[in-house]
């Protein structure tokens, strides 16, 4: 039988826990795609005394003791943010371990350092979780390398998705985000969502994928959703749309320009029926034509997909 591979979580919490859960669940599934077992040595985690449904997974609060362990062969890292997760995921490349993250602050932002780690060390850095979570568009991305990319619009946000769902039933802003927490859609500190920096992310990624170089997030343009009305949603409505936080990149022949910001979506698109955290992406090429995609884009389990479905991957090519 082929060597199981060893994989070490840094991360416990929403998503990680997610991951944990289901490794422990469905070992023979993962195992029969993989071409071999799949064995989670541990997680590292802040607080080791925390209470979680993580499936009995083992804690440590030291990552060291996952990074160096010889039996690990791949780090999921699910902490998000940049420090420590930058040294974090160069610590493994140096340790010739492969990477898979759902951390789309760090993909955006360090992409070219760790792609250049990543190459370096001969392993894989992947990274599908970190935009629409199990919505698949960066493996779309890639496969539409041949293709001049003209737009790339929708919804990247569950969270503020949420949130104007909310707004159009009359709720108020604060009450919809403290639910969109609740629900385990909002990242640690939700004014990335609400303030755009979570979706800038992730444009920047596909971006960065669609044009073959880095495309900066600090080069998305973003207007917070804070600003937005019951006025505004009633006034939308007179018009037969809603308001919706929707991120955008226009390919044009000179520069590409990307945004985020609240605008009117038609009632009865997409766009304008999505009511959670489900995310909606569509990528207008020349040779491709426009390529919709819709689904889950937060949450746990939805995220824990993407993250095994990288796992697997990397579990089939290193056999
Ligand atoms: P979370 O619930 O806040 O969990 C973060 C985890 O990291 C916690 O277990 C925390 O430990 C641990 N942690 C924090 N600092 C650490 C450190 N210095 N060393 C070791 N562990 C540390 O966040 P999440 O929602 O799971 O998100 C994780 C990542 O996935 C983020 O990059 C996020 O953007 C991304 N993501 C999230 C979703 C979603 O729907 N939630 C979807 C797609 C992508 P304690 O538990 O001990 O505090
Ligand atoms: N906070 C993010 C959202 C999580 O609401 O979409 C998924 O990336």
């Amino acid at each position: 039988m082929t060597a199981p591979l060893g994989v070490g979580l840094l991360g416990l919490g929403t998503v990680g826990s997610a991951v944990a859960r289901a490794m422990g669940d469905r070992p023979r599934r993962l195992e029969h795609m993989a071409g071999r077992p799949l064995r989670l040595a541990g997680a590292a985690v802040r607080d080791g005394a925390k209470a979680r449904d993580a499936g009995g997974v083992s804690v440590t609060t030291d990552p060291f003791d996952l990074l160096d362990d010889p039996e690990v062969d791949v780090i999921v890292e699910v902490i998000g943010g940049t420090d420590p997760a930058f040294d974090l995921h160069l610590a493994a490349f140096e340790r010739g371990k492969h990477v898979v993250t759902a951390n789309k602050e760090l993909v955006a932002r360090r992409w070219n350092e760790l792609h250049e780690a990543a190459r370096l060390a001969k392993r894989e850095l992947r990274f599908e979780a970190s935009v629409a979570a199990a919505v698949p568009v960066v493996a779309a991305a890639r496969m539409l390398a041949a293709s001049r990319p003209r737009v790339v619009r929708g919804l990247l946000n569950g969270t503020t998705t949420y949130i104007c769902a909310q707004l159009d039933a009359r709720r108020a802003f604060d009450e919809a985000l403290a639910d969109a927490q609740r629900l385990g859609y909002a990242e640690a500190d939700p004014s990335a969502d609400v303030d755009g920096l979570d979706p800038a992310y992730k444009l920047s990624i596909l971006v960065s994928l669609l044009e073959g170089r880095h495309f900066h997030p600090d080069d998305v343009r973003r207007t917070s959703l804070r600003g937005v009305t019951a006025a505004d949603v009633d006034e939308a409505r007179t018009r037969g749309a809603a308001l919706r936080y929707l991120a955008t990149a226009d390919f044009g022949e000179k520069a590409t320009k990307a945004r985020v910001a609240p605008e009117e979506v038609p009632l009865g698109s997409l766009e304008g029926e999505a009511t959670g955290p489900q995310n909606v992406v569509r990528i207008e090429t020349d040779l491709a034509g426009t390529l919709v995609f819709s689904g889950p884009g937060a949450g746990g389990d939805a995220t824990a997909s993407a993250i095994l479905g990288d796992v697997i991957a990397i579990a089939r090519a290193t056999r």
